[in-house]
């Protein structure tokens, strides 16, 4: 039951400072700009340095998301961090907590990879509806640059690092309209980071696994076909939660996978071009990050004006997607 609403208030954003551009990458495997441009739209991703960390990323959004709020650090109740890539496996959202100051909240990681934001953003709203806090940082960051195989040219042209965050409040007014969750396990082979331990024996008869994670692996076609036709559908039950039509959407900021997942979904919505927030020219997919990174330049830049309606998908491994309509603030 809702017993109060929640409205957005702040968005930031944090990038490393290293630029890795398409003619890196054509030093490094058998690829070309003109490939990679005209199959993803990506021209250049940036990578965090050794010495840089989620904590640094993270908390740079987090600061930037709450002085847009005009919020203190001490009045945040709740702060979810959304990653696959955390500094440490126990959690980072806790370093982020310290980092900035948040005395007064709890701190927790979440993980669905590049549907690790929405997820995030729709936890931390329930805990708003339900009148158990009153303020919430969602944060989304991932080093993936950590985990890919920098051999493999099918991946290593896809991703970049990054974070972005966003405040949310209690309000009178409640501007999450709908929102539409969705996973499918049996869909899990074609995106994955998973563990891949050592064998190591213990004494005479014990045997147990040693840490480490293989490279991430991607179907690149079986994961196209997922987004193109799921991602649609999420967002249109989420329009028909909340009422509305397709013509009320005034900005579609999906994950910034590829150029050409995003054309093709909102092809399919009917959505016209100017209507599409896209970054992934600049940053390529940076995970989790992607939809709060998307967001800030836009709002930051006034295109995006406060009572904007927003349709927002993530989409991933898992797999995981879903859409959230909401109003900015
Ligand atoms: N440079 C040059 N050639 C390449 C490259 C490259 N970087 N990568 C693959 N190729 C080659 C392949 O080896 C293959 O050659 P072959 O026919 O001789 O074997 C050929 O190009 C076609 O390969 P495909 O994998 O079929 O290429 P496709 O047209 O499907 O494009 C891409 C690959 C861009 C990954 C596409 O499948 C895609 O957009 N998939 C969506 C997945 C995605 O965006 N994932 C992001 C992460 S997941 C997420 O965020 C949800």
């Amino acid at each position: 039951m809702t017993v109060q609403g929640v409205k957005f208030s702040g968005v930031g954003a944090a990038i490393p400072r290293q630029c890795l551009t398409n003619a890196h990458l054509s030093a490094l495997v058998d690829t070309s700009d003109e490939w990679i441009q005209s199959r993803t739209g990506i021209q250049e991703r940036y990578v965090a340095a050794p010495d840089q960390r989620l904590v640094d990323l993270a908390s740079e959004a987090a600061g930037a998301a709450l002085q847009m709020a005009g919020l203190e650090p001490t009045a945040v109740d709740l702060i979810i961090l959304a990653t696959s890539t955390p500094d440490d496996l126990f959690g980072t959202a806790c370093l982020v907590q310290t980092r900035i100051g948040a005395v007064n909240a709890v701190a927790f990681d979440l993980t669905a990879a590049c549907s690790g934001f929405l997820f995030a953003l729709v936890t931390a709203a329930q805990y708003l509806r339900t009148g158990a806090y009153r303020s919430a940082l969602v944060i989304g960051g991932d080093i993936l640059s950590r985990w890919v195989d920098w051999g493999d040219r099918r991946t290593c042209i896809l991703f970049g690092d990054g974070a972005g965050a966003m405040v949310l409040q209690a309000s009178d007014a409640d501007q999450l309209l709908s929102f539409e969750l969705r996973s499918d396990g049996r869909l899990n082979e074609h995106l994955t980071l998973a563990f891949a331990g050592t064998p190591q024996t213990l004494g005479d008869n014990l045997a147990i696994a040693q840490g480490g994670f293989a490279p991430i692996a991607m179907n690149g076609r079986e994961v196209y076909r997922f987004a193109v036709t799921q991602v649609p559908e999420v967002i249109e039950k989420a329009l028909h939660r909340a009422g509305c039509t397709v013509e009320e959407i005034d900005w579609l900021v999906l994950h910034q996978a590829n150029q050409r997942i995003l054309d093709a979904v909102a092809q399919r919505l009917g959505i016209p071009q100017e209507k599409v927030i896209s970054n992934v020219g600049q940053y390529g997919n940076t995970s989790a990050a992607s939809i709060p990174l998307a967001l800030t330049a836009p709002i930051q830049q006034g295109h995006i004006q406060p009572g904007d309606l927003i349709a927002t998908a993530g989409f991933g491994a898992g797999l995981t997607w879903g859409a959230a309509l909401f109003r900015w603030q």
